[in-house]
């Protein structure tokens, strides 16, 4: 099955003081996600987006939300977040003994259930949870941080869960790659099985050109 590509600009790698600007942007782009980061300083060691954020981007485009949630115990604070029809949400396997439950309260909101994975979580872990989910999310570098070099084993793991997914009959099952997505990379990510790219600092937020220049390049990169 060839599934669609398509991009999630990530919005902690914003120009804060710029922000209405760089939402009509994507939205002319037709970036197919907008990818938001929260995170609570005790599941990852920073402070990012978070609730307000959200509820202000939601009642400002059209463009589904891809909220990847960085923090413990999810399952607690889902309601918290405007998430609704044709949102995705990640939730960590690492961050809560009840990713099943977190999950299912995913999909009773009406969105999109994804489990995310740090790098160097195994593929098993999926194993129980395949009927749960609508996508994986692939932490390709250290969740936390923008701007960090890829951990290339991750490019393996990519390969690795195209054919987990596919041989289980899973081939609908979507696979998103979050951390260091730069052009070259994006390009060895699609060939080996990703097709939802979050787009952050080492692509589409560049001082070198602009948001539609670096949409523009990576749908070259993927495609
Ligand atoms: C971490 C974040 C980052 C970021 C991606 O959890 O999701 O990976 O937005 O941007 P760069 O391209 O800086 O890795
Ligand atoms: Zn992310």
């Amino acid at each position: 099955m060839e599934l669609t590509k398509k991009i999630s600009p990530s919005f902690m790698c914003a120009d804060f003081m710029e922000l209405q600007k760089c939402l009509r942007e994507l939205e002319e782009s037709k970036a197919e996600y907008l990818h938001i980061d929260v995170m609570d300083g005790s599941f990852v060691p920073n402070y990012t987006l978070g609730t307000d954020f959200c509820k202000v981007l939601k009642k400002n485009t059209h463009i589904p939300l891809d909220i990847h949630l960085m923090i413990d115990s999810p399952e607690y604070k889902l309601s918290w977040f405007p998430i609704g029809e044709g949102d995705y949400v990640s939730v960590h396997y690492e961050s809560t003994p009840h990713i099943h439950r977190a999950l299912q309260q995913i999909k009773s909101l009406g969105a999109k259930p994804m489990v995310a994975l740090n790098p160097a979580t195994p593929l098993s872990t999926l194993e129980y949870l395949l009927d749960d989910i609508d996508a994986v999310l692939l932490m390709t570098v250290n969740p936390g941080f923008a701007g960090q070099k890829l951990v290339e084993a991750t490019l393996k793991k990519i390969s690795d869960l195209r054919q987990f997914l596919d041989s289980r009959d899973r081939g609908h099952i979507e696979i998103e790659v979050d951390g260091n997505v730069s052009f070259e990379n994006a390009r060895k990510m699609s060939d080996r099985g990703a097709n939802i790219f979050v787009a952050g600092s080492s692509s589409i937020f560049s001082p070198s050109f602009s948001l539609t220049e670096g949409i523009k390049r990576l749908r070259r990169a993927i495609e």
